[in-house]
């Protein structure tokens, strides 16, 4: 999916977080997010889900204006983990059918089958570890058959071997030309297959550079 931000600003109430936010991704196009915490990286992701209300001229997909887009299909989104109870009672299998419920097909079957989803599939959210419920939401968000990924900081809790094997997912994924928009304060993660960098400091100011370009800091 082809991404276009065009001079995106936002202020909560009285607060600027973004200011006159501008690039542009292509298809297949590996975007990693870095800035300090409360610097905006979250808000910016929720303006690209309409969590967000921005004004029109704002942001495109596939040369869409989001607000003129009804229902977003082909997103994928793995939320940061406090975004999120787990406490709540609700399934694996649960989560996953709010995604999509046709359980028998064939593309299910192969999802949940690729992300090792079958040993945890009727367990309750809350028994999972920090990796496994990873696993979940980007299982979720598989089914959503993504042109567009976005995750806000997913390797948060997670041990080595899974934030490994969330990078050869990712990977493969860049491969299928899905357009990743990856949140993260390791730097080192997925650098390999970064293609650009957006840095967000707190004054709403950004750098966005193309992967290899020196200095990355904002
Ligand atoms: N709903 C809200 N109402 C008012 N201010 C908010 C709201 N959500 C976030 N903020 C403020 O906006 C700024 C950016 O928050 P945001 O969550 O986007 O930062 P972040 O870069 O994702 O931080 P972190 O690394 O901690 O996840 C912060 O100062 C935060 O306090
Ligand atoms: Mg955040």
């Amino acid at each position: 999916m082809r991404v276009k931000v065009n001079n995106l600003t936002f202020a909560y109430t009285q607060k600027l977080v973004l200011h006159n936010v501008s690039f542009s991704l292509k298809s297949g196009d590996f975007l990693t997010v870095h800035g300090k915490n409360g610097t905006g990286k979250t808000t910016l992701i929720k303006c690209f889900l309409k969590l967000l209300e921005v004004e029109n001229d704002m942001i495109y997909l596939d040369d869409v204006d989001i607000n003129k887009i009804r229902r977003f299909r082909n997103i994928g989104y793995v939320p940061q983990k406090n975004e999120f109870n787990y406490e709540f009672p609700i399934t694996v299998s649960e989560i996953l059918s709010c995604a999509y419920i046709k359980k028998r097909d064939s593309f299910y079957t192969q999802v949940i089958n690729s992300m090792d989803i079958n040993s945890i599939y009727n367990e309750n959210i809350n028994n999972l570890s920090g990796g496994q419920i990873q696993r979940v939401f980007i299982t979720r968000a598989l089914l959503n058959k993504p042109k567009l990924l976005i995750l806000d900081e997913p390797t948060v809790g997670v041990d080595n071997e899974n934030v490994k094997a969330l990078h050869d997912i990712l990977a493969r994924l860049k491969e299928e030309s899905i357009t990743i928009i990856l949140v993260s304060h390791d730097m080192d993660f997925c650098s390999d297959i970064t293609d650009y960098y957006l840095v967000l400091n707190e004054l709403g100011e950004y750098v966005f550079k193309k992967a290899g370009e020196e200095n990355v800091s904002c």
